[in-house]
């Protein structure tokens, strides 16, 4: 059993700012072993890391993350200090440093984050096994796995993990990535024996991490990467 993967959600959520630069260091001096963040496509087709569709809730600013430009996205603050990165922006701090799991969180994002992925691995030295692209979208993962088949997909669920299975299978995904309250030792072990990796999301308490740690899942996703 290879050593389980420890990944910082949104960065180190849990101490500062989600899906900010200082978030991903932070989660990266914290010793994980990856980072996890979210991407959607800005108005003007760039990739930037943001969870929700609208910037209301992280930033001083109001809006639907698709409709604005780059600039506007890039003039506004995060919790008092920081900016939204691009996702090139997290891609040069995690290089040669840590694994990353991209989560296409907005739609239309599976053809530029292909080819961003691809430029990536052609040009910049990473390789297809330094990262995943996980989504909880169906149509996302479908036209990613078209467009490139190096590119390794994680199936987000909530909802069920035989679902996600059976996705995973259509897909040819690498991972599962279900919430852990739908883990039990026994699915862990099948989608395992099927081969498939087990990254689950997202575990705060002590209790829980050490639980989930006993069915010897892949990877644990978390705010507090210290519980880990
Ligand atoms: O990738 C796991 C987790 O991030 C999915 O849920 O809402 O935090 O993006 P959410
Ligand atoms: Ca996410």
């Amino acid at each position: 059993m290879a050593a389980l993967l420890k990944i910082g959600h949104r960065g180190a959520k849990g101490h500062v700012a989600e899906n900010t630069l200082a978030s991903f260091e932070k989660a990266l001096e914290m010793g994980v072993d990856g980072i996890e963040l979210d991407v959607h496509v800005c108005a003007t087709g760039e990739l930037v890391v943001i969870h929700d569709f609208t910037v209301d809730r992280t930033t001083n600013g109001t809006g639907e993350v698709n409709k604005m430009t780059l600039a506007e996205l890039k003039h506004l603050v995060v919790d008092g200090h920081y900016e939204i990165p691009l996702l090139s922006e997290v891609m040069t701090l995690c290089k040669g440093r840590c694994f990353v799991n991209i989560e296409m969180k907005g739609r239309h994002t599976a053809q530029p984050v292909s080819i961003f992925m691809e430029h990536l691995v052609n040009e910049e030295g990473w390789s297809y096994d330094d990262f995943i692209v996980s989504s909880f979208q169906r149509e996302e993962l479908l036209i990613m796995n078209e467009i490139n088949k190096n590119i390794p997909l994680g199936v987000l669920t909530q909802a069920s993990v035989t679902q996600a299975w059976e996705w995973a299978q259509e897909f040819s995904a690498k991972a599962i990535h279900p919430h852990y309250s739908l883990l039990t030792e026994s699915n862990v072990k099948k989608a395992q024996q099927a081969g498939l990796k087990v990254h689950t999301w997202t575990i705060n308490d002590k209790e829980d991490i050490e639980r989930i740690k006993g069915y010897n899942v892949d990877g644990i996703i978390t705010d507090f990467p210290e519980l880990l």
